[in-house]
């Protein structure tokens, strides 16, 4: 090997050797291998040699240069191992890790997903409608007059428009009708709004289901059955389920439903959980005159429509006081559902 290129390369080894960290070995790689390094000063010599020891001295030059790359990768490992080791220094790596915390769906979430499985399960299909209504659709058309007090401008969300926030799901009712032929087999969950004062029961966005069935022979055993077939599915065979006379502009004759609420270490009570009744022929007779193909005409049809609350089914089936809990997004709270 040509002289010089041996004491370059024993020089490196030597340098490399003593690195002690990445910084030092670096800067001997750079003394060594660089552009201006020992090892390349010497090799751009090669013009000058001799025709017939260019080869001899390029195989020096290629020798010195594996020789000093592989040892600068060892070093470059065994002050890696040393960093890696110094790193781990005091960590017990045998501890289990840290459990990570899962999400899990809204208590809304699954009860909405558990009413909207019972119901599809009976035939009823997903329909929906918008939040931001007009009066048409969640007033006038369901026979709700001007004067009714659900359109107070002091109860409902106005927009400068004239257009308004639903103050309940009976809205996708119309929309339904407007556009399909029965018989007609829909439930609609989503938001409704309300300007209410929030308390424990009480909050100005809710969650509602609405249902509509519509056909030649709908009656009202019809809609006691599906409903009270619903509310047992939903609590348990053996809850008790009352229908109490009530009045809403678009169903003749109306009912509320209550369901016995037993919590326990409390007395039984009933709590309201859905509005319902025989759809008005009034509200067929407001969308008929507006299909040119009669499909609506209330002298050949019958129908059912309810409206429940889904925050206070949800109450209801985890025993929860506040309905406020529902929307705060506690994890402390929402994890007990997970
Ligand atoms: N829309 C009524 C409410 O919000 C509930 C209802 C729906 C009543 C359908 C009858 C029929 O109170």
């Amino acid at each position: 090997m040509n002289e010089h290129i041996a004491s370059i390369q024993t020089q490196a080894l030597e340098l490399i050797a003593v690195a002690s960290d990445a910084r030092s070995l670096d800067d001997a790689r750079v003394s060594v291998l660089g552009k201006k390094g020992s090892l390349s000063l010497a090799g751009a010599a090669i013009k000058d040699v001799p025709k017939e020891e260019k080869a001899a001295f390029g195989q020096s030059l290629n020798a010195a240069r594996t020789a000093i790359t592989s040892a600068i990768e060892e070093k470059q490992a065994a002050i890696q191992q040393i960093a890696d080791r110094a790193a781990l220094a005091g960590i017990d790596i045998t501890l289990p890790a840290r459990a990570l915390p899962t999400g899990a769906l809204h208590p809304l979430t699954q009860i909405r997903d558990e009413a909207t499985h019972i119901l599809r399960c009976m035939g009823f299909a997903l329909a929906d409608g918008p939040e931001i209504e007009d009066e048409f659709h969640c007033f006038d058309a369901l026979n709700t007059p001007a004067d009714h007090p659900a359109r107070n401008e002091k109860d409902t969300f106005y927009f400068d428009s004239g257009k308004l926030l639903r103050t309940h799901t009976s809205s996708v009712q119309i929309r339904t009708m407007e556009t399909a032929t029965p018989p007609i087999r829909i439930i609609a969950p989503g938001s409704a709004y309300r300007r209410d004062e929030i308390d424990a029961t009480h909050l100005s966005v809710f969650n509602q289901l609405e249902g509509l069935y519509v056909d030649t022979d709908v009656t009202l055993p019809d809609l006691k059955g599906t409903l009270e077939y619903f509310f047992h599915e939903m609590f348990g065979t053996t809850t008790e389920v009352r229908f109490r006379p009530h009045f809403f502009p678009f169903t003749e004759p109306s009912f509320e439903i209550d369901v016995k609420l037993q919590v326990k270490g409390q007395a039984p009570r009933w709590m309201e959980v859905a509005g319902c009744g025989m759809v008005d022929p009034a509200v067929f007779e407001v969308i008929n005159s507006n299909r040119k193909d009669d499909a609506l005409n209330p002298e050949k049809l019958t129908g059912f429509a309810f409206g429940m609350g889904l925050d206070r089914l949800a109450m209801i089936r985890w025993g929860i006081k506040d309905i406020r809990l529902l929307i705060e997004n506690d994890t402390r709270f929402l994890s007990q559902f997970a």
